[in-house]
């Protein structure tokens, strides 16, 4: 006798960060956060989860490795899914699985602790198979976010934002879907990958530094913050794309802002991250002088130097070409490796943008490879699929 799940979760982008928490063991955040869920297409996590009377013990397998279940957040997450388990046993009277050990074997297809939201999604799917497995209903983005607090954006697709909560017991700190995933219809994501090897500092270990020493974040988390949060709500609503773009770059720019000012610095951008800002801000000069603003273009950066940006569908192909003659790919590499995904589009560039990316000479920084992907939906059962 066995149960066996198989579930998918995609990764999220913030646009307004997640960045320092008020409790570290329920892990709730300072403030509210607001992201977008990519499609599963590019990138995903995928969680396997059996359960039998027959297992021996609890067994978990990372990317094809054995690994301790001794987590303390894997095993918050375990917890409160078999809490809810059981009251809803005793609740239908149902005989369960409670009592049979469980096998769980996750992947990720993308580099884990890159900077590339590894975490968020392989949480969100561990949460979301376990959900599965015990037959959970509701909302599970409270379990996810004991995982890891961007988790639990991806328990949803499309926009979602996190509220940060007021209760001590974190049960008000959850996410929820602000729109689908078509609310800016034919949207690309562009991640330019400078580096996907582990990041130096972590997000856990590097909030904590800016909490406890930061004066910038003080300001970031009273005034800031805040205003920007209900400035992006409104941009969205109003899909007013020009401003959402310039709210986002703010954003992002303030995280790495108050990072820089954390004892010791938690340095996560590279000459790279700061090239590809300057040639978005270039472009998006060009776009407002001609009058084109919804061709806008926007960068946001999490704790590690790849970029990722939001790009309008009419111009990715001339983004993802400026960005080529900016970043030549290897002599030993091809377009089809250096652009995983929707293939490139070539179009003529403008003589404008012809120019910026000669302006300052060569562009300092490489890019490894670039991800073309979209927005997409919350996590997926594929079991007897
Ligand atoms: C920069 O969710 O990885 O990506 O809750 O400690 O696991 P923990 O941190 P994590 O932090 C993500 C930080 C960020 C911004 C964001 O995604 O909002």
């Amino acid at each position: 006798m066995m149960k066996t799940v198989t579930c998918t979760a995609p990764v999220n982008i913030a646009v307004i960060k997640y960045w320092g928490k008020r409790d570290e063991t329920l892990i709730l955040p300072l403030n509210d956060s607001i992201s977008f869920t990519l499609s599963q297409d590019e990138m995903c996590a995928k969680t396997t989860i059996s359960i039998s009377p027959t297992f021996k013990e609890d067994k978990f397998w990372l990317n094809g490795k054995e690994e301790s279940l001794e987590n303390p957040r894997i095993q918050n997450c375990l917890k409160e899914v078999r809490r809810r388990a059981s009251k809803r046993k005793h609740e239908s009277g149902v005989e369960g699985t409670l009592n049979w050990h469980i096998h769980i074997c996750s992947k990720n297809n993308f580099p884990t602790a890159a900077g590339l939201a590894s975490s968020a999604a392989g949480y969100a799917c561990l949460v979301y198979a376990l959900g599965q497995v015990y037959g959970i209903e509701g909302d599970l983005s409270s379990v996810a976010r004991q995982g890891s607090g961007s988790a639990c954006r991806s328990i949803y697709g499309g926009l979602v934002q996190w509220y940060k909560g007021e209760e001590d017991d974190g049960t008000d700190s959850v996410a929820q879907s602000i729109a689908p995933p078509e609310h800016f219809p034919d949207l690309r994501v562009v991640i330019c990958v400078a580096n996907d090897g582990r990041k130096k500092t972590g997000s856990t270990i590097g909030m904590r530094r800016t909490v406890l020493t930061s004066r910038l974040m003080q300001y970031r988390i009273q005034e800031s913050v805040i205003s920007r949060t209900a400035a992006m709500k409104k941009a969205i609503k109003e899909k007013d794309w020009s401003k959402f773009c310039d709210l986002t770059m703010a954003d992002s720019n303030e995280m790495h802002a108050v990072c820089q000012d954390t004892s010791p610095p938690c340095v996560y951008m590279n000459d790279t991250s700061h090239t590809v800002a300057a040639l978005i801000h270039q472009y998006n000069d060009v776009k407002t002088t001609s009058g084109n603003v919804n061709h806008k273009v926007c960068y946001t950066f999490d704790a590690g130097p790849n970029a990722c940006l939001f790009v309008p569908g009419a111009v990715v192909g001339e983004l993802l070409g400026l960005l080529m003659r900016a970043f030549p790919p290897s002599p030993t590499q091809n377009t089809d490796t250096y652009i995983t995904g929707i293939p490139i589009q070539p179009t003529d560039l403008t003589r404008e943008l012809k120019s910026l990316a000669e302006e300052d000479g060569q562009p300092t920084g490489k890019l490894k490879y670039l991800i073309h992907t979209k927005i997409g939906d919350g996590p997926r059962d594929l079991t007897g699929s």
